[in-house]
């Protein structure tokens, strides 16, 4: 199929590359001129495992532009712009707005009998899609053409997650399509048949041993909608949940890891997302938290759980500062490193990220603070150094505090860091460290319910 993606992020680039690597015709759409430049130079603008190679050896059949005549006559347009928060805690639908737009005044120019099927990707309130059916439709009225049936529109959440969107991307749990129409349906299904049927060339062997069956549902477009909203909120009781053990294992010097595992063998419940930490962060979970607590508000509806969930995450960033001023009293004057910037192993992402906002505090604390992440070479707060290494890290600090779990971090040289630190504690923000080698450098270690 020919296919037009709408926005060149974390979602519209994969979702491109991908349906590119299953065989479909695609074309990628992003009003940022300057992406758009650095995307035709063959540079990715973000990192993300696996993504390089089928950049590399997709981008030649690729075209990208900010110009949208490009979508007139694509089969498929899929809109993956971003949705942030609003000011009052809503959805800012600007971007999904201006792209509804662009794409109505583009299609006045179709010169194909079909109509094109607009999906959304993007994570909106109910009812974006009539919404954006409505904007469609009011650019292609305007040229006196509104009985022509030269659209039509579909929800289909994405679900995939930072570090891993190529896997999650070919080899979803599940797909789900959210349309109107059953004839929608069926060109969903014909979008995705490479997906379903597993039938594209193999990315990476390990990739292929660790899928697992994809369901494929369908449903209406605000049943679609709501299920992406339930997804996260679901995903950030289970983090904030097991948060809220693992202060309670601390009190009573339980190991919150063995409950999380003595919990998660029950089918029921299931293991993953059940890491105590320093809290959760990143452009997704907060943002849609927040905004879903906003749309029950709007019907009035009570949210306990969902701001219970945003609560216990406040918290358990500070938990991290609590630690630190009970192993050196005085933050003033100490000199803290941070392992780990992003929101999590395997993206540059800093959106979110509770190393900003610990950082922050340490600053307000009389801290000073540096950095050190595999990917990040600098931060968007002041006063915050990021060095090249974990030994420049740990040279002079008072203490280390690991934020996020990198694969390297778990067989770093203790002795050799601990004899360039000022003061010998770490703090194991992710409980990812072996404790017994970390204490046999002779440090200090503390962790989250552990
Ligand atoms: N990042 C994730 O892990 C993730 C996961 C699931 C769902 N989502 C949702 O997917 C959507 C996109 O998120 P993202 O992380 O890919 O965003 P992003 O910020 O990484 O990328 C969005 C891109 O859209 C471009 N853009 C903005 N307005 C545009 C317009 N009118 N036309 C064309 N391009 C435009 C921007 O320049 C940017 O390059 C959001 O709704 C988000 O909530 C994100």
């Amino acid at each position: 199929m020919r296919v037009a993606v709408l926005g060149a992020g974390h979602v519209g680039l994969t979702t491109a590359l991908c349906l590119a690597h299953c065989g479909h015709e695609l074309s990628l759409i992003d009003v940022d001129s300057a992406r758009v430049g650095q995307l035709g130079q063959g540079q990715l603008p973000f990192y993300e495992p696996y993504l390089t190679d089928l950049f590399n050896r997709l981008r030649g059949e690729l075209p990208v532009s900010s110009d949208y005549a490009m979508v007139a006559d694509v089969d498929v347009c899929i809109m993956a712009v971003p949705s942030p928060t609003a000011t009052d805690g809503g959805v800012d639908l600007t971007f999904v707005r201006s792209a509804a737009t662009s794409l109505g005044q583009a299609l006045r120019q179709r010169r194909v009998s079909e109509p094109v099927l607009v999906v959304n990707k993007c994570t909106v309130p109910v009812g974006t899609g009539r919404l954006v059916f409505e904007l469609i439709a009011r650019e292609l009225a305007d040229e006196g053409d509104v009985g022509a049936p030269r659209f039509s529109v579909s929800s289909c959440p994405e679900f995939l997650r930072e570090g891993h969107a190529v896997f999650d991307t070919l080899y979803p749990d599940r797909i789900v399509f959210g349309v109107d129409r059953e004839a929608d349906g069926r060109r969903l299904q014909q979008l995705y048949r490479p997906i379903i049927e597993r039938s594209f060339p193999e990315v990476a062997p390990e990739l292929t041993a660790a899928a697992a069956v994809s369901t494929v549902m369908t449903t209406s477009i605000i049943s679609a909608e709501l299920t992406k909203y339930a997804a996260n909120a679901f995903l950030a009781l289970k983090l904030s949940f097991i948060n809220e053990i693992a202060a309670i294992s601390s009190a009573v010097g339980a190991s919150i890891q063995d409950v999380a595992t003595g919990i998660g063998l029950d089918r029921r419940i299931g293991r993953a997302f059940l890491n105590a930490g320093i809290g959760w962060g990143g452009s997704c979970l907060g943002k849609d938290l927040s905004a879903f607590i906003s749309i029950s508000r709007e019907y009035g509806l009570p949210t306990q759980i969902l701001d219970a969930a945003l609560a216990v995450n406040e918290r358990q960033r500070a938990v991290a500062i609590r630690l630190l001023q009970e192993e050196l009293r005085l933050l003033k004057g100490s000199r803290i490193g941070l392992l780990g910037l992003t929101f999590k192993p395997g993206t540059d992402d800093l959106r979110d990220a509770p190393s900003l906002d610990i950082a922050r505090r340490l600053l307000t604390l009389g801290a000073s603070v540096a950095g050190y992440d595999p990917v990040v070479r600098e931060v968007p707060v002041p006063g915050v150094t990021v060095v090249a290494s974990v030994g420049a890290l740990a040279n002079g600090a008072d203490a280390l505090l690991l934020v996020t779990e990198w694969d390297e971090f778990a067989d770093l040289d203790w002795p050799v860091l601990a004899a360039v630190m000022r003061q010998r504690i770490v703090i194991d923000g992710r409980n990812c460290l072996d404790p017994a080698r970390v204490e046999a450098a002779g440090i200090k270690y503390r962790a989250i319910g552990r």
